[in-house]
């Protein structure tokens, strides 16, 4: 039973993976791992370039690119903001982003407004969707990107991607997708998609730590694109140790800059392969079934569900104290968390059916606080 090894579960109802995947005892020994590669290797460096490429091809399966498209970022902060860098915004210079987006890519794209871009948001409807009609009316022939959401940090609205692809490809757009709430929950294919880039982190349902994250650069643009933001881990030679020169890497490599963040890639290489032995098609036949649960519980009791039909593996809840809400449900040992005033309930592959009776039952306690 892939539950036992999340010791969190023998003390808590743990359903808050949108906010952080828990602690696995793999996840544990890999950091072990690392420190004991350190203690009894010194300075192990080529063995640790060989973990950052064997996560990097984890990275690369994972939604079905080469390894060779993929960069190793330590945040998606950092991912967008190295995309960002080599964007040329002289022909086209609208950014189109959703308001779907999590803060770090809406001010990341702001901040280029001081390189001559232009920001146009994209609004969601009443009903927490964001309809096709609504980028219709806003990507044009000077939309440089359209910076799209996968699934909303808010309130758990998923995006059907391809048709917003297609429309934006047909405008001459290009498009970067932030899957972070996606990603580990169902199969997210990038051949498939079409996208041109795609930006995620192990933290949450990848099963990793916080300081790991990746950006996929679809093959035919990697040799346009020139990231200012770089670093000697982004050149063709990394031991070149030329500073005459910026000579960026042939691979989706010319997006990375310093020094890898080690200890994050050997518990990366442990959470990816937890969902590597579980399956992604099990997972989401997993989380459907549970999501379900969740939402027929919550429509029992006649709570109002914030998150529209299609979505990923977080429902939200209207409250009208949700602070107070999650602190009542902590003191009952129920880990959730909150957004916006809905409260976020977030399963992922460890959580079951008993979990979500205990949810059901500590929201009863607490009906007070629903509305
Ligand atoms: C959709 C989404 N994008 C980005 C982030 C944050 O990215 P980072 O902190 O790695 O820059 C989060 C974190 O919650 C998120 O949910």
């Amino acid at each position: 039973m892939l539950r036992e090894r999340f010791p969190i579960f023998q003390q808590k109802v743990y359903i808050n993976s949108c906010s952080k995947g828990a602690l696995s005892t793999d996840v544990r020994a890999a950091y072990e791992h690392y420190l004991q590669d350190w203690n009894d290797k010194g300075s192990p460096w080529d063995y640790w370039v060989g973990q950052l490429e064997a996560t990097r091809s984890a990275f690369a399966r994972l939604i079905h690119a080469e390894a060779d498209e993929i960069a190793v970022k330590t945040s998606v902060s950092d991912a967008v903001n190295a995309l960002a860098s080599s964007l040329d915004l002289s022909a086209r210079h609208k950014i189109v982003v959703d308001d779907f987006a999590f803060p770090t890519t809406g001010q990341i794209w702001h901040a280029q407004s001081s390189r001559g871009a232009e920001i146009v948001h994209v609004a969601e409807a009443d009903n927490n969707t964001i309809p096709i009609e609504h980028y219709e009316a806003i990507i044009d022939d000077n939309t440089l990107l359209v910076s799209l959401t996968h699934v909303c940090y808010r309130n758990g609205a998923r995006q059907d991607i391809k048709p917003i692809v297609d429309l934006a490809h047909s405008r001459g757009a290009l498009v970067m997708l932030d899957s972070y709430q996606a990603l580990g929950t169902f199969p997210i294919d990038v051949q498939a998609l079409g996208v041109d880039f795609l930006v995620g982190g192990t933290l949450k349902y990848l099963l990793g730590s916080s300081g790991l994250a990746f950006l996929y650069v679809n093959e035919t643009h990697i040799s346009n694109l020139y990231p200012t933001a770089t670093g000697w881990f982004a050149q063709a030679d990394i031991f070149a140790m030329d500073i005459h020169q910026y000579d960026p890497s042939l691979t989706a490599r010319r997006f990375e800059s310093g020094t890898p963040p080690n200890p994050n890639l050997y518990a990366a290489l442990a959470g990816l392969a937890l969902l590597e032995e579980a399956g992604i098609d099990a997972i989401e036949a997993h989380l459907i079934e549970i999501t379900g649960a969740i939402k027929q519980g919550a429509r029992e009791k006649g709570y109002q569900i914030v998150t529209p039909d299609l979505h990923g593996a977080m429902i939200a809840i209207k409250s009208n104290d949700v602070e107070q809400l999650v602190g009542c449900l902590a003191e009952d040992n129920i880990i959730v968390s909150s957004r916006d005033g809905n409260l976020r309930i977030s399963a992922h592959l460890y959580n079951e059916h008993a979990d979500i009776d205990a949810l059901i039952d500590g929201l009863a306690k607490n009906s007070h606080l629903l509305v």
